[in-house]
């Protein structure tokens, strides 16, 4: 029976993976930060929750990683866990550094230590191309990250693709599109619309409040991205793959695609900070834009080229973003009922 160690295990991408490793027979480790109360909702929701062995691990913290590396004796490691969201990146710059950068070699260097063999995946990310350089971006585009988290995110994969290099280990970076899920994080903007949008379908009369609707997203589900994790560790030699579905859609799309699957007409008007959507059948405000959701610098436009990873690992997106709108919208009108 394989072992595998998941960073990050709470989180939404942590807890699919999880659960595609124990239905691939797995023994299944996962790595929970000290807080007091460890929140394992996600593991629960998937019912997981009692077949994984949790440990301690932070990822500001070596010993930590010292201790499960040495413990655990895996032979797959997922480093998933991470200051995730771009927003809070402005406002917590050096802890985003920390934890998203500097974190990935405390791990890196432990693993050769102690246990070269290990198979090392890396969750990078396509905030990481930015002002984009090349339409659409491949494993090779040029990166040009525009916040924080971004620009920690180069260091963790270039210092993986380092590792790889100057010591042989089998370090793989994912730099993946955005992915959503009904277990998304409630800040991110998907959901926070999915999440709006069902709580005014449920009577409520609170317009979800936005800021730049024109960024264009690569959007896809997140389960089929965990999966694609998995394929990159069983290759014979470590590489990096971008996993996307290919297609964009604005911020604006994303909110039509989730009214309509709750049943609403909008009518949109205005632009800018003036812009509103109008439900027409109730006549209620479902959506203004404040500009306090506006960041420091954007990214305007992400949209992945995946054919590497369709190639050499027989990859795939399988949900497209009307599919996803509506899972995730449906999901969290069920929860109010
Ligand atoms: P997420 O839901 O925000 O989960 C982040 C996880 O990291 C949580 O389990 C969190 O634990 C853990 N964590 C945060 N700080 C930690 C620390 N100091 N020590 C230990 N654990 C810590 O993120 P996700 O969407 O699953 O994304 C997974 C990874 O992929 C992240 O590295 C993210 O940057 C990257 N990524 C995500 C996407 C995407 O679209 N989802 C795209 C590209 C790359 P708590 O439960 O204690 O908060
Ligand atoms: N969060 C949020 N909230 N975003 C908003 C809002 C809002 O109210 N209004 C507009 N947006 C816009 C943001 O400005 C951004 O252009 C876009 O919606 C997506 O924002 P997020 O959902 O927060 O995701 P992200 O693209 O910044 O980051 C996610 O994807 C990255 C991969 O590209 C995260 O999952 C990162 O961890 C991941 O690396």
């Amino acid at each position: 029976m394989k072992k595998a160690f998941i960073t990050g295990i709470t989180g939404q991408d942590g807890a699919y993976l999880a659960k595609l490793l124990l239905e691939k027979g797995y023994e299944v480790h996962g790595g929970v930060r000290r807080i007091s109360q460890p929140e394992i909702t996600r593991l629960t929701s998937l019912g997981i929750a009692e077949d994984i062995q949790l440990h301690d691990f932070d990822l500001l913290e070596q010993n930590s990683m010292f201790r499960v590396i040495r413990d655990v004796e895996m032979d797959e490691f997922y480093n998933l866990a991470a200051q995730s969201f771009v927003g809070a990146s402005w406002e917590l710059p050096v802890y985003t550094a920390d934890a998203d950068g500097m974190a990935v070699v405390r791990i890196l260097d432990t693993l050769r230590t102690l246990r070269p063999d290990c198979r090392f995946y890396q969750a990078s990310t396509s905030e990481m191309f930015g002002l984009v350089q090349e339409v659409p971006q491949t494993e090779t585009t040029r990166l040009y990250p525009r916040s924080p988290y971004g620009a920690a995110k180069v260091y963790g994969h270039y210092i993986t693709m380092n590792y790889r290099e100057s010591f042989g280990l089998h370090a793989s970076s994912g730099i993946l599109f955005n992915h959503e899920s009904p277990l998304r994080g409630k800040e991110f903007v998907t959901r926070k619309i999915t999440l709006g949008l069902a709580a005014l379908a449920r009577g409520g009369n609170a317009p979800v409040e936005l800021g730049n609707m024109d960024a264009r997203r690569d959007w896809g589900f997140a389960g089929d991205y965990v999966d694609g994790m998995w394929r990159m560790l069983q290759q014979d030699v470590a590489d990096d793959y971008v996993l996307a579905t290919g297609v964009t859609t604005t911020i604006r799309d994303f909110f039509t695609f989730a009214a309509e699957a709750l049943g609403m007409d909008l009518d949109w008007s205005g632009e800018g900070e003036t812009e509103t959507a109008t439900d027409r059948k109730t006549g209620k405000l479902v959506m203004k834009v404040n500009p306090k959701f506006y960041r420091p610098a954007e990214v305007d436009l992400l949209i992945g080229n995946p054919q590497k990873a369709v190639e050499k690992l027989g990859w795939k997106a399988t949900v497209n973003i009307r599919e996803l709108a509506s899972m995730m919208a449906l999901s969290d009108f069920d929860a109010l009922s």
